[in-house]
């Protein structure tokens, strides 16, 4: 779909030379001005630290406007989704640019079915982790251990392939974070079970034990799909890009995810969440807000107001818009009262209402509301990450799919602008002395 206009921008080289750089058509948001012949022509790289102005790829899966506070998936809003859809319909989405229809939804569905088991020897291990270790470290490296058990059998170069990596991705997430909470608290593990839905399946792994039958809340079960709907996808994010680049040296993508879950759980990322619940707790009073506002105001001090502030939103994000309403229906139909709640609705109106934060459009973000609904749940705080984790598994392995599938994909190698020594001679230790 991207289409190459017949516009170009005119760059004049410090040697007076003038090349023509293309510009290549989005068909909605920002064109790019295509650099790659840059180097040839010039001699020069660009620089952008962050990629604050560089787009790493072409994609077709999510849109973005962060000035409007627009999210879509395959041109369907963010909102309408996560009222209407099923976390597995919006997986296919991802994968596909389409909805699915009754049949194909089936079809991915059982497929997803048919895969959620782990291998056995998964268990073992997940003894050789300490009992106290945050689950996002044992999703780290259970996640990435599937590239064990599936290196030899898989075949990334056929479409069919591709897919049953898909499967297993979706399919075992949930599992093996349900594993990595029971073996920390110390209970059985608990097997998935084929007839319930995705995030009634995972709260069944979650809560269940051997010795009771559970049943899963419909009012829990339906705030978790809304939950896994809304972070499913948020284009070339950090974790999102760190599977991409991983994946394009053709690396196991089992471990690629592994290392998208790594990037995931950066506070200035998706491990934000389990912040946003500690700063309330810490707060702890609605009298106490401004002092934290004066705290993240102050560039002397490391503390920012967590769950604020995006790099993309310069507006409010469209996903903390749903989940602020559904915090409030969600608390009310479990007839839960939760002073934390109250803490943040102050919060934001504060913060809003401050020039810092006005002036830097900085608005509340996914993580803001997403802990008080997960504190509603019954899900611990250090799960907080892990659910985010489990959700954007669709979107990191749609991307992956995206990447691989086309032939012409390259693998990710970016430049530097080196300000290191220029060359110099070895000194004998003996004759080193420490710079003043
Ligand atoms: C998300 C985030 C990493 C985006 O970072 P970024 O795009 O690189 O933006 P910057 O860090 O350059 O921030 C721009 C300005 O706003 C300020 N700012 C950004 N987020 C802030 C926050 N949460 N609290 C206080 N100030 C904040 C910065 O200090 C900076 O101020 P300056 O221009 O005076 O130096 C950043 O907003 C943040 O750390 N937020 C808190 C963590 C969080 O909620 N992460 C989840 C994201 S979904």
């Amino acid at each position: 779909m991207t289409q190459n206009s017949s516009q170009s921008a005119k760059l004049t080289l410090p040697n007076g030379k003038e090349i023509l750089l293309p510009i290549k058509q989005a068909t909605i948001g920002q064109d790019v001005i295509d650099i790659t012949a840059l180097f040839k022509e010039s001699g020069m790289f660009t620089f952008d630290p962050g990629f604050l102005s560089t787009a790493s790829c072409e994609s077709k899966i999510t849109y973005i406007d962060g000035e409007k506070g627009i999210l879509q998936h395959g041109g369907y809003s963010i909102e309408e989704l996560a009222r209407k859809s099923q976390y597995l319909e919006v997986a296919y989405l991802l994968l596909n640019c389409e909805l699915p229809t009754y049949l194909q939804y089936q079809d991915f569905v059982s497929n997803i079915k048919n895969n959620m088991l782990v291998h056995e020897q998964i268990n073992i291990l997940f003894r050789g982790f300490p009992r106290k270790a945050h689950p996002m470290a044992i999703m780290v490296g259970a996640v990435a251990s599937l590239s064990a058990f599936y290196h030899e059998t898989m075949d990334v170069a056929t479409p069919e392939g591709r897919m049953d990596v898909v499967y297993k991705i979706i399919a075992k997430m949930p599992t093996l974070a349900a594993m990595a909470y029971k073996y920390s608290i110390g209970e059985p593990i608990i097997y998935p079970k084929h007839d319930l839905g995705f995030a009634e399946n995972f709260l069944h792994m979650l809560f269940a034990k051997p010795t009771a039958t559970y049943k899963v809340s419909p009012t829990i079960a339906k705030a978790m799909e809304m939950i896994f709907v809304l972070h499913a996808d948020h284009e070339q994010n950090a974790s999102t890009s760190t599977v991409r680049l991983a994946g394009s040296s053709g690396a196991n993508p089992f471990a690629c995810i592994g290392a998208g879950i790594s990037s995931l759980w950066g506070p200035a990322h998706g491990g934000a969440n389990e912040e946003v619940i500690e700063m309330l707790q810490e707060i702890g009073s609605k009298e106490r807000i401004f002092e934290f506002i004066k705290r993240a105001k102050d560039k002397n001090d490391p503390f920012r107001l967590m769950g604020f502030g995006h790099r993309v939103y310069k507006n409010y994000d469209p996903r903390a818009s749903v989940l602020k309403k559904s915090c409030d229906e969600v608390l009310h139909e479990l007839g839960i009262v939760d002073p934390l709640l109250d803490i943040a609705i102050e919060l934001e109106r504060i913060a809003l209402n401050d020039e810092y934060f006005i002036s830097r459009k900085l608005f509340p973000n996914v993580d803001f509301y997403s802990g008080i609904i997960y504190k509603a749940l019954g899900i611990p705080t250090n799960l907080f990450t892990v659910i985010f984790a489990i959700a954007r598994s669709a979107g990191w392995i749609s991307q992956w799919k995206e990447m691989i599938d086309d032939e012409a994909f390259k693998i990710g190698r970016p430049r530097q602008l080196y300000t290191g020594h220029v060359k110099r001679d070895y000194l004998e230790i003996a004759k080193r002395q420490i710079l003043k």
